[in-house]
């Protein structure tokens, strides 16, 4: 497919099809996802002077791609199908006999299929390969684009957006460019995401309009990401009825809204025939909500997913809801307690048909929380896990921060210790959800490199337990040299690339690898979290939140710093989490570094498990953190020959305002505590 210029082909570009476009490929299948495999074939060939077949076709093939339904499957095909389903987006890949075979249930398996084979490159199609069954572990891979149609006064185009405009919308309009659309469908099928939803989740007044008199410009949008096998969803206003219309109160138990809802939603339907759902975000940071009326959390998920029930849909409901009034000199609220109090009681209330939609930590997307404590809460509730892909809190797509180690932490969380589900299988079967951190920029992300965020958080939702660095490695084979693959996610191994490839993975590796935790370094410590300049959240400002109705606090003092949110003497949120995590976060001795400053308050003199100070720790994390920003510059220099003359001047300049912003982080941070401490650096560094 000719991409919209000048946009960069990201982890699709043409080379990345040679293996396939070289070779002799069958497709047997029917429906328009087996369609869109064709023709993504069919591209291949076309430019690396292979051929396709649809349907019946004579051999002898290199590849075949198969429904499971299809009649006759042809030798090898016929061999490996399977005596059992394989699943609804699942596939069996094998090879023998000099066949590369991929089969299906459904069409969306052999698409999924297909990008595995681009993945694998040559690989694919060398010795044998036993059959491998890979199916998703989430059911819905589904990215939130909090896009606004008109521009916002003040969170512009995309709120939260670092990487230009809407791809969607402009200046109150459907932007028009479809192709960039069906484009970007494309790279979110390669990566395994099956679900958007087109607008923020704060639905401001003309947004609103997108579920009646505006549904044409969703129902374009779905048309063309169809046959990529993603599903359209919509951010809605919990007030519609009102604000479009309808009855004069939008309160869930009055029969006309409920009634009004469901007309609405046929007329959806109507026009979207396999539309995904609502997204909703009420009684939280001013958007209306069930509160209005009397009413609760349950009440008001319910009216929509009773509505959206005879079509299949699903109902999204946040679950950050908090009081973002609140008086900073109340110590006894906590933000950090808010989704669970009010949604924990309300388990086994909710409908089929809703997913309670969970940011993974409690708080609010920072470098470093615990995870939140609602996963574990609600086992009678169907649930979502929300990442953000966006970096607002780290470092806004000018900062590099591959964000996959921290998301493998989350999934990988055990609420009940060793032993018990982790957070994956928790949600296991259910929804991954990311915030999308995609606009109108030519490289998609803003920073070229954050292009690895968004393919990551696919990858993850299709396999969890998958090693970043791993897919670090898949990513960078397929956009910067897809000729020489070196692995992939699968774990298949790999023939070694030339010295040049080597230098370039090695240099990315070493930029991106540890780049979550180096952010964490140069900015607010221990997880304490927060710091940063009010409104935009980019820099730092130790104090930027401190006194304000927000309930983000750090509370430091000449003393100590920290939230004391332990049931002995602080909010009690330690008491949100089941054993074992309850007592080792009440715990100071036991408590995990990292999460010190959430969990508890101490003074600077306090020891930690890794034996230095809490004050010396902010210090010679700060310096240091500063110093591996430098050290990435430094190698991205050197590695100017291994890339594309603009994406690395692009990535360059980022890298500059990257040094700058984490010595600003370092100076501030650092001088803040030692202005309030009053204790010296042990190593004696200039401290502004
Ligand atoms: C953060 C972010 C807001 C966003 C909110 C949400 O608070 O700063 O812009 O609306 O999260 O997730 O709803």
């Amino acid at each position: 497919m000719t991409l919209p210029d000048p946009v960069h082909p990201a982890w699709l570009p043409p080379e990345a099809f040679r293996a396939i476009g070289s070779r002799r490929t069958l497709v047997l299948g029917d429906g328009l996802l087996a369609g869109t495999v064709h023709d993504e074939v069919a591209d291949a060939c076309a430019r690396h002077g292979g051929r396709v077949r649809r349907g019946a076709g004579d051999g002898p093939h290199d590849l075949v791609l198969a429904l499971t339904t299809a009649e006759p499957l042809p030798g090898v095909a016929g061999e490996v199908r399977p005596g059992s389903a394989i699943g609804a987006e699942g596939y069996v890949l094998a090879r023998r006999d000099g066949v590369t075979v991929v089969l299906a249930d459904e069409p969306a398996g052999l698409l999924y299929g297909l990008f595995h084979v681009v993945r694998l490159g040559e690989r694919a199609f060398a010795g044998e390969r036993q059959a491998e069954h890979h199916r998703p572990a989430m059911r819905r891979r589904m990215l939130d684009h909090w896009d606004n149609v008109d521009v916002h006064p003040v969170m512009g185009q995309v709120e939260r957006g670092y990487a230009g405009g809407s791809i969607f919308w402009r200046d109150g309009a459907p932007r028009g460019d479809l192709a960039r659309v069906r484009a970007y469908g494309r790279l979110l099928a390669a990566c395994g995401v099956n679900a958007i939803s087109v607008n923020n989740v704060n639905v401001h007044a003309t947004e609103a309009h997108l579920l009646t008199d505006r549904l044409g410009d969703v129902a374009a949008l779905a048309d063309v990401l169809r046959p990529y096998g993603i599903g359209v969803h919509l951010s809605v206003s919990f007030a519609s009825p009102v604000v479009l219309g309808g009855p004069a109160t939008a309160d869930p138990l009055d029969e006309d809204v409920r009634k009004w809802w469901a007309g609405v939603t046929e007329r959806v339907y109507d026009a979207i025939p396999d539309f995904g759902g609502y997204v909703v975000k009420a009684d939280s940071e001013g958007q209306p909500g069930p509160f209005a009326y009397g009413r609760d959390h349950a009440d008001g998920a319910n009216l929509l997913a009773e509505a959206l029930e005879p079509y299949g849909g699903v109902v999204h409901w946040r679950a950050f809801v908090y009081n973002h009034r609140q008086d900073w000199r109340d110590r006894s609220t906590d933000r950090a307690r808010a989704a669970y109090d009010h949604f924990a009681p309300l388990d086994g209330r909710f409908r089929d048909n809703v997913i309670l939609q969970v940011k993974h930590g409690p708080v609010d997307f920072q470098v470093r929380e615990p995870v939140s404590p609602v996963i574990a809460a609600m086992p009678a509730t169907r649930l979502a896990v929300e990442l953000q892909v966006t970096q607002e809190y780290t470092g806004q797509q000018r900062h590099v921060c591959y964000l996959p180690p921290m998301w493998r932490e989350v999934l990988g969380f055990r609420p009940w210790g060793d032993g018990g589900a982790d957070v994956a299988e928790l949600v296991g079967g259910g929804d991954l959800v990311g915030v999308s951190n995609v606009g109108d920029d030519p490289y998609w992300t803003g920073h070229p490199l954050a292009q690895a965020n968004l393919y990551a958080f696919g990858r993850l939702a299709w396999t969890p337990g998958t090693d970043p660095a791993a897919i670090l490695d898949e990513w960078i084979d397929l956009t910067f040299t897809p000729a020489t693959p070196s692995g992939t996610a699968n774990g298949d191994a790999e023939p070694a690339g030339t010295a040049e490839t080597e230098r370039l993975r090695r240099t990315l590796h070493a930029i991106m690898g540890g780049s979550w935790r180096t952010y964490e370094r140069y900015t607010a410590p221990l997880g304490v979290g927060f710091m940063v300049r009010p409104g935009h959240h980019y820099g730092p400002d130790v104090d930027g939140y401190e006194y304000t109705p927000w309930g983000t606090y750090h509370f430091a003092d000449r003393d100590g710093v920290g939230v004391d949110r332990t049931r002995a003497t602080g909010t009690g949120f330690t008491g949100q989490y089941p054993p074992p995590w309850s007592q080792v976060y009440e715990s100071l001795d036991r408590c995990p570094d990292e999460l010190l400053l959430f969990f508890h308050h101490v003074p600077y003199g306090h020891v930690l498990h890794s034996g230095s100070t809490v004050i010396q720790h902010i210090y010679d994390t700060h310096f240091a953190g500063a110093e591996e920003a430098v050290e990435a510059r430094r190698r991205w220099q050197e590695a100017a020959g291994l890339f594309d003359p603009s994406l690395h001047a692009r990535v360059e300049r980022l890298l500059d305002e990257q040094v700058r912003c984490a010595e600003e982080w370092r100076d501030q941070v650092n001088a803040y505590f030692f202005r309030k401490s009053g204790v010296p650096d042990l190593r004696g560094r200039r401290i502004p």
